[in-house]
């Protein structure tokens, strides 16, 4: 069993923070996730699911929708003193998905602006590992460089982007080849699609 901190940020593709907390859940896994106010209005605005304003609201919604599983924490996006941003606590990993360019900018210039950014900082300083799963189309110069800056200390960046060679039919099936290839990095078995040549032999 692993535990996961998950970081919903205001990115198009909420649906990847979405079926990413489930899969882990799934797993057996603890998740512990924070959801950013703009990943909270996107997640309203593209999921249709409305987790409310306050940390009560936003925890209670979250936890129903995934039918209060016993393994699931939501920390307030604002609590700088959640148990989590300390580098003593026990965390195997944190992926923030969807990422925003906002939040690669905070935590490539060491910004901490909310309790996503100060864990993002932390597990950098503690050298855990540490996925994003940006996205925005066109990026810009500025993103370019924020990207590398976080993939040369060791950031694992994976875009929210497909591969074809599955033969996706759904927009879900393009979802989890992504969410997928997040809990490849996680070492979390999936069977979320099918690898290249899986199935043909050597
Ligand atoms: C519907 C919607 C979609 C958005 N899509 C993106 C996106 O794909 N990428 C991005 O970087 N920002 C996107 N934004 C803008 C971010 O929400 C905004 O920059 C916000 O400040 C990010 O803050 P956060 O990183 O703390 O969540 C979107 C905003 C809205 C309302």
């Amino acid at each position: 069993m692993k535990t996961i901190i998950v970081g919903i940020t205001g990115a198009s593709g909420a649906v990847l923070g979405e079926r990413l907390v489930r899969f882990l859940l799934e797993g057996g896994h603890e998740v512990h996730a924070i959801l950013s106010p703009s990943g909270v209005s996107v997640f309203r605005e593209e999921l249709g699911i409305g987790l409310g304003s306050s940390h009560a609201e936003i925890r209670k919604n979250f936890l129903k929708h995934y039918k209060n599983p016993k393994r699931l924490f939501v920390a307030a996006a604002d609590d700088f003193a959640a148990r989590i941003s300390s580098g003593s606590a026990p965390v195997d990993a944190m992926v923030i998905a969807p990422c925003s360019m906002s939040t690669v900018g905070a935590i490539a210039h060491g910004v901490t602006l909310n309790l996503i950014h100060r864990v993002a900082s932390v597990s950098i300083k503690e050298k855990r590992t540490l996925i994003l799963v940006p996205r925005e189309s066109p990026l810009s110069p500025i993103h370019l460089k924020n990207l590398l800056a976080l993939s040369e200390i060791g950031v694992h960046i994976v875009p929210a982007t497909t591969a074809f060679y599955h033969k996706p039919k759904t927009a879900l099936e393009i979802v989890d080849f992504t969410v997928g290839r997040v809990l490849d990095l996680l070492k979390v078995e999936h069977r979320l699609f099918k690898r290249w040549r899986e199935g043909e032999g050597e």
